[in-house]
């Protein structure tokens, strides 16, 4: 206990000197007691012998007054006994008086009375009495006392004060170490509590330590401001950082040190197919690999994904590993292999036919099997087992994604305690009656809540998901700081809404507007001035296409000017099609477009182009800069990166954005022109505003949206996450240090 043994060392010599110090006065003040004691004494023998004295004195016999003299001073203190004559002459003592106490000595002594005298044997008190009387001799008796005893007793009373002081000592130190172990203790739970950002808060009921209520008013302050610095922080540190895959590199290698970063999803971000004697690359429709390939990129780490490309097992090495991207490698994608029964449970059945329709409000119903949410376990574990090999160290941070990997982060932390988990869910959280139809969903909140730090896009999820927990789980949940704990770990629900990368890559704008709308005009066989409108999306009834078509159709009901003069061309990628609501979905959407088309198409241009095949990035930014408007009518979409792609790839500053309100996007986009998707005639309306609008408005508009989305684009997102990744980590070997100085 070094930090004990700093107090106790100065507080025993401070004690010590003061005992050296009041030791002479101890001394002098005992000294003085027994002389005045000795002086009684004297003067109570002086008196009792008198009498007898007088008597033999007056016998004159000088070996009577001797024996007298002998007796009375066999008395173990009194030493010697003497008379002096005032006639003169020798002394008449007892046997033990010293030689040099003579009465010619006493004669030049100022003034009678008690003297001390040194001698061989210690220290002598001499009192000496006048005895005046009529019948006998007038003279002096002189009374001598050992005063050895007061040396004695003296040393012993040192002795005494000094163990008593060393006592003392011994007690504060004691009493004061036992109070300041208590309390250093109590603080340093309470201050690490604090900055887990529990402990002193809890409520008293919920067992909050005895004695530390009191700091509760304290500790709320201190939480308050430590989080009014840290956002002041990050807002200041935002603000200063351009957000670019620089800067987040940067934020890798300094504010975490260039730690191990891992990113697991299912989708994996480059697909290798085989065509023929061909091995082909291919880049897949989801907003979760257009968010997170730029950061990988930027982070050189490894990405572990589902290997589901029909070639994906012949170009990787011993370690299923392969280097991306294929023209310019600064990343490894490990693969994890699934059987036909493990996709079909885990994939299809319970991440898409359950999971999928249970967090989104598009009024399919979920479907949960258990043996689906035993493939989903077996294959999270998978998955689990695959980080713990890719990781290089003990903490790596790992950034999982999306609802095929609920339990995953709990796995993760069970084998790598000390890795910072950042889970982010790229789809809506239900409200808690919603998800309660999830058989299990204890077991989902309960693996979520393996996370540091949980991300959704919007506030609303994030207080749907606090809700839910709060709701089911035997957890504690912090409104203020949105955190929740469960058995002591914390994690943190943050609100991070994704975006893209910014700028575009240049080759992604190289072909001019102009050319984008006359080329893809001629390729849809359509007149070079004809009107058009553009929706890219998987072909998933979630985006609302058949909402969108049923708009189309309702202008052209609304304004026939329309008619022959505007096409929509509908990118749809096809998605999940082993599942029956999606083939009935498709089936639906083509009918809806051929119904259409029959009743709308003149000249030969028909109002929907229905484009059912995977398209690439390039494809698609040649439909955005070509079209007119763009319209996402998602019927609940976490975010739609869709509308965001559309903005960036209009640096002409022209085109218009018809957005749902039902997706995270509406709350960044408000230039857009927000719609119900349910509401066919408001959906027209805005059509038809977004076909007339002047270009000045256009331009007002996607000025402000472009600024939007340059400034929190995809490297910000993971900016953040990341440097709130570090600030925790910061917490925490804080909290482990003062928890090593508090033992
Ligand atoms: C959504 C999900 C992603 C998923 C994507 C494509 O954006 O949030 O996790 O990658 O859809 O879906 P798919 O099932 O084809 O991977």
């Amino acid at each position: 206990m070094p930090s004990s043994l700093r107090f106790i060392v100065p507080l025993i010599l401070v004690l010590a000197a003061i005992a050296y110090a009041l030791a002479p006065l101890v001394d002098q003040q005992t000294l003085r007691w027994f002389v005045r004691d000795l002086d009684i004494r004297s003067a109570l023998i002086a008196n009792t012998i008198e009498e007898p004295l007088q008597e033999l004195l007056t016998t004159g016999k000088k070996a009577r007054i001797e024996g007298f003299f002998n007796r009375i001073t066999q008395d173990e203190r009194l030493y010697a006994l003497g008379y002096c004559s005032s006639s003169g002459g020798a002394m008449v003592s007892s046997r033990s008086l010293p030689a040099d106490v003579r009465c010619s000595v006493l004669e030049r002594w100022e003034a009678p009375g008690e003297h001390l005298l040194p001698s061989g044997k210690g220290p002598l008190h001499i009192a000496v009495k006048p005895l005046v009387s009529e019948v006998a001799p007038a003279g002096r008796l002189v009374l001598v006392h050992d005063m050895s005893f007061v040396v004695r007793r003296s040393e012993e009373t040192k002795r005494y004060v000094f163990f008593l002081f060393m006592g003392l000592a011994a007690v504060i130190s004691l009493i004061t170490v036992v109070i300041a172990q208590i309390s250093w203790r109590g603080w340093m739970n309470g201050v690490q509590s604090l900055l887990r950002g529990e402990g002193l808060l809890r409520n008293p009921a919920a067992g909050t330590q005895p004695g530390l209520t009191e700091f509760t008013p304290i500790a709320r302050d201190l939480q308050r401001l430590i989080r009014e610095l840290e956002t002041e922080s990050r807002a200041r540190d935002e603000g200063q950082i351009t957000w670019s895959a620089d800067a987040l590199r940067a934020i890798l290698h300094g504010e975490l040190r260039g730690d191990d970063v891992i990113v697991v999803s299912n989708r994996e971000p480059y697909i290798h197919q085989r065509r023929g004697d061909a091995i082909e690359v291919q880049r897949p429709a989801s907003g979760l690999v257009t968010a997170l390939e730029p950061i990988m990129r930027a982070c050189s780490g490894t990405w572990i994904a589902h290997g589901s490309g029909s070639a994906d097992r012949e170009v990787v090495d011993k370690k299923d590993c392969v280097a991306v991207p294929p023209e310019d490698p600064s990343y490894q994608i490990r693969r994890v292999w699934l059987t036909a029964e493990e996709e079909a449970g885990y994939y299809y059945g319970f991440a898409n036919e359950g999971m999928w329709p249970l967090c989104h409000i598009a009024h399919v119903r979920p479907t949960f099997r258990s043996g689906d949410w035993a493939q989903y376990v077996t294959v999270n574990r998978k998955f689990a087992k695959a980080v713990v090999s890719e990781a290089k160290t003990d903490a790596p941070i790992v950034l999982v994604q999306d609802y095929h990997f609920a339990l995953l982060p709990k796995m993760i932390r069970e084998q790598l305690p000390n890795a910072t988990v950042i889970s982010f869910w790229h789809i809506p959280w239900p409200n808690p009656e919603s998800f309660a139809i999830c058989p299990w969903r204890e077991e989902i909140l309960a693996g979520m809540l393996g996370s540091s730090i949980l991300g959704f896009h919007t506030q609303f999820h994030c207080n749907n998901f606090v809700d839910t927990v709060d709701r089911f789980l035997e957890a504690r949940v912090d409104r203020e700081s949105f955190t929740v704990s469960l058995g002591g770990k914390l994690t943190a629900v943050r609100r991070y809404p994704i975006s893209i990368a910014w700028p575009p890559e240049p080759e992604m704008l190289e072909k001019s507007v102009a050319d984008c709308r006359a080329d893809l005009r001629l390729a849809n066989d359509l007149p070079p001035d004809h009107r058009l409108g553009t929706g890219v999306d998987r072909l998933d009834y979630t985006k609302g296409i058949v909402e969108r078509f049923r708009a189309i159709e309702r202008l052209l009901e609304l304004k026939p000017e329309w008619v022959g003069r505007f096409s929509f061309v509908q990118i749809a990628a096809p998605t999940r099609s082993g599942i029956d609501e999606y083939q009935h979905h498709e089936a639906q959407v083509r009918t809806l477009a051929t119904r259409i088309n029959a009743r709308f198409a003149r000249n030969g241009s028909p109002p929907i182009v229905l484009k059912i095949e995977h398209h690439g990035p390039r494809e698609v930014y040649e439909y955005f800069r070509a079209a007119d408007l763009c319209f996402v009518s998602s019927l609940h979409d976490g975010m739609n990166l869709v509308a965001k792609e559309f903005v960036a790839a209009r640096d002409d500053e022209r085109g218009v954005l018809i957005l749902s309100e039902f997706t995270g996007a509406a709350r960044e986009l408000p230039e857009a022109l927000i719609v119900n998707p349910y509401d066919s005639d408001q959906c027209a309306v805005a059509l038809h505003l977004a076909l007339s609008m002047p270009e000045a408005e256009q331009r007002d508009r996607m000025r402000l949206m472009r600024g939007l989305v340059a400034e929190y684009n995809v490297f910000r997102w993971a900016g953040r996450m990341l440097l709130d990744a570090a600030a925790m980590r910061r917490r925490i070997h804080l909290t482990e240090k003062s928890g090593v100085l508090g033992s």
